[in-house]
């Protein structure tokens, strides 16, 4: 099993790697776009759809063949239950889990004192927080918090409660990343909501281009439709490779 998933030097910015988001109900789908993708494919990430359809047993499939695997299910949940949540994921071996920072500290600090504990796991699981999701803007925030911040400070409260409770980073979009690792720079940033140039938004708002995302100190990317919907996933995943490698 390949125990060297995540990069982790401070040292220099190194090119983030890019989990394809395997979002679909269908599980052959997602063995065609594996299969597709071959080698070049290294890091995948597991939603909400995926799981509820054919999840575990994917997930230990990836393992199998060596993928490192995010597994992206955003608890949200009194501290005790989240804890429990992240030891059975920790026990399956995936690399990253996510939590909402809006669970608050104690939430946050039983997810990651969970993930900490060496005795059972195969990998070192990460804990990341999700700060506002990427398809949020500050209009579609509810009526009650829109006006009384704005949506980067708001961010940023979030990724502080991820930072008082040592989490290995948050899940953020590109906007809010250069100022959050400014305050925050222990913190890892995961960015989803990438289109390539000249790619749609879809339902995304907070979008940024691979190299946008990657100047403004992303740690990791996430893209999904605008690799599995492509007519040519590998050709899409080899650009945004390409785009990250070659440029600073
Ligand atoms: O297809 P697309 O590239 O928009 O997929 C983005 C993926 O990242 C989806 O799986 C979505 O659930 C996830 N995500 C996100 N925004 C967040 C956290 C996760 O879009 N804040």
């Amino acid at each position: 099993m390949n125990l060297t998933l995540l990069q982790d030097d401070p040292q220099k910015q190194q090119t983030p790697p890019v989990f394809v988001a395997l979002d679909t109900s269908s599980v052959q789908e997602a063995q065609h776009i594996v299969a597709r993708l071959g080698d070049l494919g290294t890091h995948y990430k597991i939603g909400l759809q995926a799981y509820m359809a054919f999840g575990h047993s994917f997930v230990e499939k990836l393992l199998l063949q060596d993928k490192t695997v995010f597994l992206d299910l955003k608890f949200m949940d009194i501290p005790n239950t989240v804890r429990h949540a992240v030891k059975e994921g920790v026990s399956m071996g995936v690399s990253m889990l996510t939590v909402h920072a809006l669970g608050g500290l104690p939430m946050l600090c039983a997810a990651v004192d969970e993930a900490s504990k060496a005795s059972f796991r195969k990998v070192e699981t990460k804990i990341l927080a999700v700060t506002y999701l990427t398809s949020l803007s500050q209009e579609t925030l509810p009526l009650s918090v829109q006006h009384q911040e704005s949506f980067l400070d708001q961010v940023l409260e979030l990724a502080s409660i991820a930072n008082d409770a040592n989490a290995h980073g948050v899940v953020c979009s590109a906007e809010e990343l250069a100022a959050i690792k400014i305050k925050y720079p222990k913190l890892k940033a995961l960015v989803p909501g990438i289109r390539p140039q000249g790619m749609q938004k879809q339902d995304q708002a907070r979008t940024a281009t691979p190299l946008e995302a990657k100047q403004r100190g992303a740690d990791y990317l996430v893209v999904g439709r605008p690799i599995t919907e492509a007519p040519n996933p590998q050709q899409v995943l080899q650009s945004i490779l390409d785009e990250l490698r070659d440029r600073v």
